[in-house]
């Protein structure tokens, strides 16, 4: 089981600053996990990831990776860490998130979840039992149990029959995930996911549900799915006050650089989110003085860094100029460019968080640097 200790607590918030160790490392948190969802960070470089943007953790994702390249794969080549060459912990999500979002003709029983591949439209059943098993062949250090994360807005009365199936669905994963041995000589850690919706009466009950398991982590899963911000941070907050505080919390898929300062504010240490990557294929930079649409012509001759406050080397390495002319002309390296610069920027700013947390000034912090990286320029 990983260990988590906790360094310094913030005096005007509930924000923390802890330490994960695991066997393929530690994690100090605030931490910001880029998504590798098929053992890729799309358009970024394993060295990359390591020298230019420093990241300590990155995910992948059961539902790709059992799709392809397959557990027998995945098995042969030792392990995803030995298969993409990557020595640092990995965190894979379950699939429920996915089955839900992109497989079609799903149908859930009581027993899983019944789907049809996005890629070759083959039939597959997930069960708690099964995605404990696919995690154990794919050997990620942490491993999520599966769950069901239901839309917004949804009946209330579909989102708490929902919630009592993962949480059924959670007790199923920890035994087998406690039968099971790891395969490939480190340790593994399952982490529970609270579900409930955007219903304070459900949100609690799930807390409490998993919370009681005991395990070596607890996500917030459900959320950020097209629900007000406000709601977010209300379900997060009566959350993290249930958790027990001496294990890491993890928001899933959260967030804006703005989400992800106010939820360490409540209490959150872990995150992951597409937009990094995703946004920056698109041309849209976050970067200290700002958000950026690189395409806009205003940048065609701005030959200042990408990012003159920026830590990576791509920040001071190349201009707006040139990174905007790269968008034009559709090359490939401005994908690339603009995806490593977006991660630096995003575990750029979990680290100065975790600094002030240290500090004791966290909330002037926030307070100071969030009308700046969230005005568009
Ligand atoms: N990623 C974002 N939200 C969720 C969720 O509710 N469950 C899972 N498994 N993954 C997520």
């Amino acid at each position: 089981m990983l260990r988590f200790e906790l360094e310094a607590m913030d005096p005007g918030s509930k924000a923390r600053a802890g330490r994960i160790a695991t066997d393929h490392g530690v994690i100090e948190t605030p931490i910001f996990m880029p998504v590798g969802t098929v053992g890729s960070v799309k358009a970024v470089h394993q060295y990359e990831l390591v020298d230019d943007v420093d990241a300590k953790i990155i995910l992948g994702n059961t539902y790709h990776l059992y799709l392809r390249p397959g557990t027998d794969v995945l098995k042969k080549a030792g392990g995803l860490h030995r298969f993409m060459g990557w020595e640092r912990p990995i965190l894979t999500d379950s699939g429920g998130y996915q089955v839900f979002s992109l497989a079609e003709n799903r149908k859930l029983t009581e027993e899983g979840a019944r789907f049809k591949s996005h890629i070759d439209g083959s039939y597959h059943m997930f069960t708690p039992e099964g995605v404990m098993d696919i995690q154990r062949s794919i050997g990620a250090d942490v491993v999520m149990a599966f769950d069901e994360c239901p839309p917004w807005p949804c009946d209330e009365r579909y989102v708490e029959e929902s919630m009592h199936l993962t949480h059924r669905w959670l007790e199923r994963c920890i035994r087998r995930f406690d039968e099971t041995p790891s395969l490939y000589g480190y340790e593994q850690s399952l982490f529970g996911i609270v579900q409930g919706g955007t219903v304070s009466r459900l949100r609690k009950e799930s807390a409490e549900f998993v919370a009681s398991k005991n395990l070596s982590g607890n996500a917030i899963g459900g959320l950020s799915v097209g629900e007000p911000a406000e709601l977010m941070y209300e379900m997060t907050d009566l959350v993290t006050d249930i958790l027990p505080a001496d294990r890491p919390r993890y928001l899933m898929g959260v967030g804006t650089p703005e989400n992800i300062l106010n939820s360490i504010a409540l209490g959150v240490d872990m995150f992951d989110c597409v937009m990094p990557t995703r946004n920056g294929r698109n041309g849209m930079l976050f970067t200290t003085e700002g958000i950026i649409n690189i395409k806009n012509r205003r940048w065609a001759d701005d030959f200042s860094p990408i990012d003159p406050a920026g830590i990576s080397r791509v920040d001071f390495q190349y201009s707006k100029a040139y990174l905007r002319h790269l968008f034009v002309a559709d090359e490939f390296l401005g994908r690339q460019i603009a995806s490593v610069h977006n991660l630096a920027f995003y575990l750029w700013l979990v680290r100065e968080a975790r600094r002030h947390i240290v500090q004791g000034d966290f909330v002037e912090w926030k307070n100071e640097i969030l009308p700046v990286i969230s005005r568009r320029l």
